[in-house]
């Protein structure tokens, strides 16, 4: 598979269509085709000989693609560098829709409620639409997801777990507001991760559940967004009597045993690397110190640069979220998303560091590619709207949200303040400067820029800033 599924990170395109990209063509109307670089517009150049299961889905999903990717299904409004528009109405219907009642078959979604009360919301506010008319119903719903033992479970009396707790935290900050952050029972959520951090270093997903890197991102989202104190209860399994250890204590050395041989990150040590896991690891590493110093204090950087270039595929330009698998639009996130923290990680303060690494001048993967997937390939063009895993597959929440995000980190481009106080002292409030990504040509229209997504909370930057600030103005809880 790795013969067929070209790594496109290496890639360089050369469009020459001018400035030509705000017009747009219904495919296989015009008459003249859109200027699409060949890789993405043909099979890899060597195929494997040997037939698999797998080999035969990566075929079948290269020919799939194919047509959407070189300007000729018919649905979608290219523009003559063979990228359609973002479909932001029916995408933003799409996710008001999934905020409303769902149907039957949504029942054994249940409690993944907080989940999908998070990916409407901060995709909707990606897309650039005000979503504090959903504060009163969000506040209300959110209270009867708390218990009183802390964190949040996905619905009224169910357990609190760190994925739903995460969820909620984030939905709430993307509607913002005093109403919103003050549902929060910040003391007995503090007391409800103390008793999830374990003596190894990492948090169980729930009291009793499995420790993974997930706890690891999740807590440390919660406890940074919060502002929550570090310090131990006594009563916590990592406690000891020395007082020394804290909510953060051994956390990167967890994670650290989690990157396998192939350079990229599991869920727990010794298991198989997934994109998703690499995101939480890398999210972790970065709340608890700056990129620089602990993603390269902690993990094998060109490893894990060398597996993460290895999950862009080519002739499809997205991502896969591991070895011998598919392409996927949610890795647009999940993958893509590792980028801007590596970028940040290899240009610090030295210019590629203490590990002598070299800088992050360019882009380590190709945005074109990825911008062309998702734009040609993720989009449900019906009406129905929303984005997707792949043509063929339904459009949902998940997806949309994961998708956008991924579109927003491919169109923005993001840098560490070096200079900033906060970021010199290990584990401040990092200050993150964004700009749009001038890099290479501009393939898409100006009108489908989505807002820039904070690099490790994933949902906008200003919305970070603000539940942040609302929180540190506390003293004590
Ligand atoms: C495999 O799915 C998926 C995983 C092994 C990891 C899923 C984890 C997440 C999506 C992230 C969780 C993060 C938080 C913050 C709680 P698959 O076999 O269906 O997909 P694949 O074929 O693409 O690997
Ligand atoms: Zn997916």
């Amino acid at each position: 598979m790795a013969s067929q599924a070209t790594s496109a990170a290496t890639s360089t395109t050369a469009s020459t269509a001018g400035d030509a990209r705000g017009e747009t063509r219904r495919g296989g109307v015009a008459d003249h085709e859109p200027h699409v670089p060949l890789l993405f517009t043909s099979l890899p150049p060597i195929i494997d000989g040997l037939a698999t299961p797998t080999s035969t889905i990566q075929d079948a999903t290269v020919k799939e693609v194919l047509p959407y990717l070189g300007g000729a299904a018919g649905r979608l409004d290219y523009n003559d560098l063979g990228v359609p528009r973002l479909m932001r109405e029916k995408h933003a219907a799409f996710l008001r829709k999934n905020l409303g009642a769902l149907p039957a078959p949504y029942i054994g979604a249940d409690a993944s409620r907080p989940w999908i009360l998070y990916w409407c919301l901060a995709g909707l506010a990606l897309l650039g639409e005000d979503v504090s008319s959903y504060r009163p119903g969000l506040v209300e719903t959110a209270r009867t997801m708390q218990n009183r033992s802390g964190g949040f479970g996905g619905g009224h009396g169910q357990t609190s777990h760190l994925a739903t707790t995460y969820a909620v935290v984030l939905a709430l900050a993307v509607v913002g507001g005093e109403e919103a952050y003050e549902v929060i029972d910040r003391r007995a959520m503090w007391k409800w991760l103390c008793s999830l951090k374990q003596p190894g270093g990492g948090f169980q997903m729930a009291f009793g559940g499995e420790v993974d890197v997930r706890g690891a991102y999740c807590a440390s989202v919660v406890i940074s967004l919060l502002r929550l104190p570090l310090e131990l209860s006594p009563d916590s399994p990592a406690w000891t009597p020395e007082g020394t250890t804290t909510l953060f204590t051994n956390l990167a050395e967890y994670v650290q045993l989690c990157q396998t041989f192939e350079g990229g990150i599991s869920g727990q040590p010794n298991a198989e690397a997934h994109g998703a896991y690499a995101f939480c690891a890398l999210g972790c590493l970065s709340i608890l110190d700056a990129p620089h110093r602990s993603i390269l204090r902690y993990l094998d950087v060109p490893r894990l640069v060398s597996w993460l270039s290895s999950r862009q595929y080519a002739p499809e330009g997205g991502f896969s979220g591991r070895t011998n698998k598919l392409v996927d639009g949610c890795y647009s996130h999940w993958v893509g998303g590792c980028w801007p923290l590596i970028e940040a990680c290899l240009n610090g303060p030295e210019g590629g560091g203490a590990a002598a690494l070299p800088a992050a001048k360019q882009s380590l993967y190709s945005r074109e590619g990825l911008i062309r997937y998702i734009m040609c390939c993720c989009q449900d063009e019906s009406k129905r709207g929303g984005l997707r895993d792949k043509p063929g597959k339904p459009s949902d929440a998940y997806h949309t949200c994961y998708v956008l995000s991924g579109l927003s980190s491919a169109q923005h481009r993001w840098t560490l303040d070096l200079e900033d106080p906060q970021t010199q002292v290990p584990g401040g409030l990092l200050k993150w400067n964004v700009s749009p990504c001038t890099e290479g040509e501009q393939v898409f229209g100006e009108g489908d820029r989505v807002l820039p997504v904070h690099p490790i909370y994933v949902i906008p930057q200003g919305k970070v800033d603000a539940i942040t600030e609302y929180f540190g103005k506390k003293s004590g809880f």
